[in-house]
């Protein structure tokens, strides 16, 4: 079955004075999935949000089932069937599961919401999906992963016959992932066409039937994925030149194993799970944390940063024992934390890059306590800039307006900026394109090579392994195991490592 179930021709869109959209065209075939990818700031999201009714095209055509049809507002494109999952999670934070997924469509009695209705129903598609929440649960007490799910769980509840996925998988775990997988599959049969945005190359290997690439809001090609290979479409996305970015190579860093430990933790205890955590860390040195989702890495580096009460246990930083009670105290200690969700702890999206960039180094740059070094910020924010190839139109630019990468390069760049003495990055490259990664991965190596401690977790082991020096396995809450990254000789054997309970 080909049946070309929507197509989109020529279509243009600025912001400004920044053309985003360059006459690119899409097409989308009955039960496809059909991957679309390029490097941050490319359009992709763009691209769908005008599919979507959440922008508006500047010029144009929308074809749904061979039929001209104008997209302007989010209810056009519901009312046609499309639906999106989108980058930046969309659940209100302050309502339940089910009153999330039933916002906009409330299942009315008498009068009055039909709350037991809502969440029976709401409870009937989380079954189906496989997904293990409560359905009167508030949003705001779920992981980022789980939130993922119910967004997810949302769209597909609407019977969208064209739905959307923009980077699903940033936030998901190995098993959560397995399953979205299974989802997509299933709705495939059902005659569901997809359309699957992410920069993990391996996924789109694996689940996409097509794939197109923009560059730079430019169509590059639109090709079967059985004539792709990974090297061709990062050269595709890149223009040919950083086809390298794809590998990250290892190489053995030199620090003083000697040195007295910048960070020391013994026998940390955050809860009942998780309540002898020991480790050390050197200066110059990047020690990584290997475990699956909810084996407690996050936790750990939440706990050291304040957001997390310790219930037991001390933390040393250069020798001098510390008690953190908040956030602010962390700070001041000389912690950094790079969050796993960025619109959490991360960013102020109505701000400006230069306000979000130098927001953790305000009083160093405020003269006389009152007025902020404007020219001092201007600098180190261009640098940070031009170091992280961040895509703006300038260091004032809303930072909500960025695409999702260049958000990420944004936080990365506001810590850095605060020199901690430990810094700790919890999926850092989480939405960061394949280019940009290798980017990020020098960086925070160069930062190490200048004295300070890393603490770095990541679900992507090709990223565990290019980066750290050292890697400690946690399963459930404990700590397993220790390798020196030079006696670890494959990523399968780190994955196994991960995988066993003692
Ligand atoms: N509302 C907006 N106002 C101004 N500029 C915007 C707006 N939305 C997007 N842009 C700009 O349009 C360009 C394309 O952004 P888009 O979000 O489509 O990229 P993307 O391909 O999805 O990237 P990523 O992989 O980082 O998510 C970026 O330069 C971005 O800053
Ligand atoms: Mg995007």
């Amino acid at each position: 079955m080909s049946q070309i179930v929507l197509k989109m021709e020529g279509i243009n869109k600025s912001f400004g004075d920044a053309k985003v959209l360059k006459d690119v065209p899409f097409e989308l075939k009955h039960g496809e999935v059909h991957a679309l990818v390029g490097g941050n700031g490319a359009g992709k999201s763009t691209l769908m949000k005008i599919m979507t009714g959440v922008y508006t095209l500047d010029t144009g055509k929308i074809y749904v089932d061979g039929e001209e049809t104008v997209i302007t507002k989010p209810l056009d494109a519901k009312n046609k069937g499309i639906g999106m999952i989108f980058q930046e999670l969309s659940l209100i934070q302050t309502l339940t599961v089910s009153e999330n997924i039933f916002l906009g469509n409330e299942i009315i009695n008498h009068g009055m919401r039909d709350t037991k209705a809502m969440n029976q129903k709401s409870k009937e598609v989380l079954d189906k999906l496989g997904i293990d929440v409560d359905p009167d649960t508030r949003v705001d007490t779920l992981s980022v992963g789980m939130s993922q799910m119910v967004e997810i769980a949302k769209a597909v509840s609407k019977d969208a016959k064209i739905l959307v996925f923009d980077e699903p998988t940033a936030a998901l775990s190995d098993s959560e992932t397995a399953r979205l997988f299974e989802m997509i599959g299933q709705l495939k049969k059902e005659g569901v066409s997809m359309v699957y945005i992410s920069h993990r190359m391996n996924e789109i290997l694996k689940i996409a039937d097509r794939i197109t690439i923009l560059k730079d809001g430019e169509h590059v090609i639109t090709e079967q994925i059985s004539n792709m290979t990974l090297d061709k479409i990062v050269s595709y996305m890149m223009g040919g030149s950083q086809g390298g970015g794809s590998k990250f190579e290892w190489v053995e860093r030199e620090y003083d194993q000697n040195a007295p430990d910048v960070l020391t933790v013994e026998h940390l205890k955050i809860n009942n799970k998780i309540s002898d955590i020991s480790f050390s860390l050197k200066p110059g040195e990047i020690l990584g944390f290997a475990g699956l989702m909810g084996s407690g890495r996050t936790e750990i580096m939440e706990t050291l940063f304040g957001l997390r009460p310790k219930l037991g246990g001390k933390v040393f930083l250069e020798g001098k024992e510390i008690h953190v009670k908040d956030t602010k105290g962390a700070v001041k200690a000389g912690f950094a934390l790079i969050p796993e969700d960025r619109r959490k702890e991360g960013l102020v999206l109505i701000h400006t890059i230069k306000h979000n960039a130098t927001l953790s180094i305000l009083d160093k740059l405020t003269k006389k306590k009152v007025f902020l070094d404007e020219k001092k910020a201007n600098a180190i924010v261009n640098g940070n800039m031009k170091q992280l190839n961040v895509k703006a139109e300038g260091i004032n630019q809303e930072i909500g307006l960025l695409s999702g990468g260049n958000q990420q390069k944004v936080v990365i760049a506001k810590w850095i900026n605060s020199s901690p003495k430990v810094m700790m990055l919890d999926e850092p490259t989480a939405g960061v394109d394949i280019g940009a990664k290798g980017e990020i991965i020098k960086i925070i190596r160069s930062y190490a090579d200048q004295g300070h401690g890393v603490l770095f977790v990541s679900s992507e082991l090709t990223e565990m392994m290019a980066i750290c020096d050292r890697i400690i396995t946690i399963f459930d809450g404990r700590i397993t195991g220790e390798m020196s990254r030079r006696d670890i000789k494959s990523e399968e054997e780190l994955q196994n490592a991960i995988q066993r309970s003692e």
